[in-house]
């Protein structure tokens, strides 16, 4: 089915719970009834609203947002100890991980708790400890709007890499994901390496996949604010990207500056939080803004902000960091 709003306030519809209104805002079930979406609403001016966990609105919202509904959990073949999912874009990240947890299926658990959509996970390749949505992705189902055609992606097109993919790159502006398949394992395979987790999961008597799930839950909820309560949309920033060199640098004035390899071969990613919290500004706050006083990395609107008052704030923590340490941390968050 497909839902037609107008002149609809958005701000329950965005985790930063900015007030802003969208002219035009569409809800759809089936994938199937996008060409007679597009058809009846344009396929000129629009923009996919996901969970809206991720997204920056700075002013009304002009283009006609989509927002995909399709809350579908389906296993679709098993292949020795792997099974493929197909999951609707609609699904809730986190009843995709429930799901896979009461199932005894391994892959996803350390994704626990993170907000947002399954159709959003392979846009920004969602991660955390040190686990990301690409590792267990196998294809991507989506609408082309100019051509008005289904395709399927399968993992090796889609340039994952740290918070990338091809659809924050040459797909931007151009798909509607529809749906992903996830292959998930029936053999245990606890990735408990980073920061504090094999701590709390031994806490909760050893790796199975009730307690990580829960150790998990428990770190984020213990760092991250409650969106129903602060406003926010995660991570403002990426962690940045820089040389080796440059890392070295940083470590001879630093040296308990956190450092992790990247992908790319020769540079390493520091962690936002930690720069923005060294350069003094964590718990810092302006007017209805601020910086999580428990994690540097989230901006959280202390009630009542606008786009306009939260990326301005962005700006200043952006531009401390760099005197301080010369670095640029740029945005994880989609700004509108
Ligand atoms: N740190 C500080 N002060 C802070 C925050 C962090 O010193 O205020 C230090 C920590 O002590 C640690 C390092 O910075 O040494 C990294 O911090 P943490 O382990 O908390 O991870 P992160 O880099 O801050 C990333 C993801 C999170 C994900 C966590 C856990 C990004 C942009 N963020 O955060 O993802 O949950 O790792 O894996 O990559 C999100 O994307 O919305 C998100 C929350």
């Amino acid at each position: 089915m497909i839902r037609y709003f107008e002149n609809i306030d958005i701000t329950e519809r965005n985790s930063f719970h900015v007030r802003q209104i969208a002219k035009r805002l569409v809800e759809f079930d089936r994938a199937e009834e996008l060409p007679e979406l597009f058809a009846k609403y344009g396929t000129e001016n629009w923009y996919v609203l996901s969970g809206g966990n991720n997204i920056l609105f700075t002013q009304d919202a002009e283009p006609l947002l989509i927002t995909p509904c399709d809350n579908r959990i389906e296993v679709i073949g098993y292949m020795g100890d792997k099974v493929r999912v197909k999951v609707g874009a609609g699904v809730e990240w986190d009843d995709l991980v429930a799901w896979s947890v009461e199932h005894d299926l391994w892959g996803i658990e350390n994704l626990s708790l993170i907000p947002g959509k399954a159709g959003a996970a392979p846009v920004q390749n969602i991660g955390a400890y040190g686990v990301e949505a690409k590792d267990a992705i196998r294809a991507v189902e989506m609408y082309f709007v100019e051509g008005g055609n289904f395709a399927s992606l399968t993992a090796e097109h889609c340039a994952f890499g740290y918070r990338e993919s091809v659809f924050k790159q040459s797909l931007k502006g151009r798909v509607v994901i529809t749906a992903i398949e996830i292959e998930l394992s029936k053999t245990p395979n606890p990735q408990l390496g980073y920061g504090d987790v094999v701590r709390e999961v031994e806490a909760r008597g050893g790796a199975t996949l009730a307690n990580i799930r829960d150790a998990i839950c428990s770190i984020r909820r213990s760092k991250l604010p409650d969106t129903a309560i602060l406003g926010n949309a995660g991570s403002f920033f990426k962690n940045p990207i820089v040389e080796s060199e440059v890392a070295e640098r940083l470590r001879a004035e630093y040296p308990d500056i956190p450092t992790y390899p990247a992908q790319e071969e020769g540079k390493v990613n520091l962690a936002a939080g930690w720069l923005i919290d060294k350069a003094g500004m964590k718990g810092h706050k302006e007017g209805n803004v601020g910086v999580h006083e428990r994690q540097a990395l989230v901006l959280v609107n202390l009630g009542g902000a606008t786009g306009g008052e939260v990326l301005t704030f962005a700006h200043k923590i952006v531009a401390t960091v760099r005197e301080k340490f010369g670095i640029e941390i740029s945005p994880e968050v989609n700004i509108l």
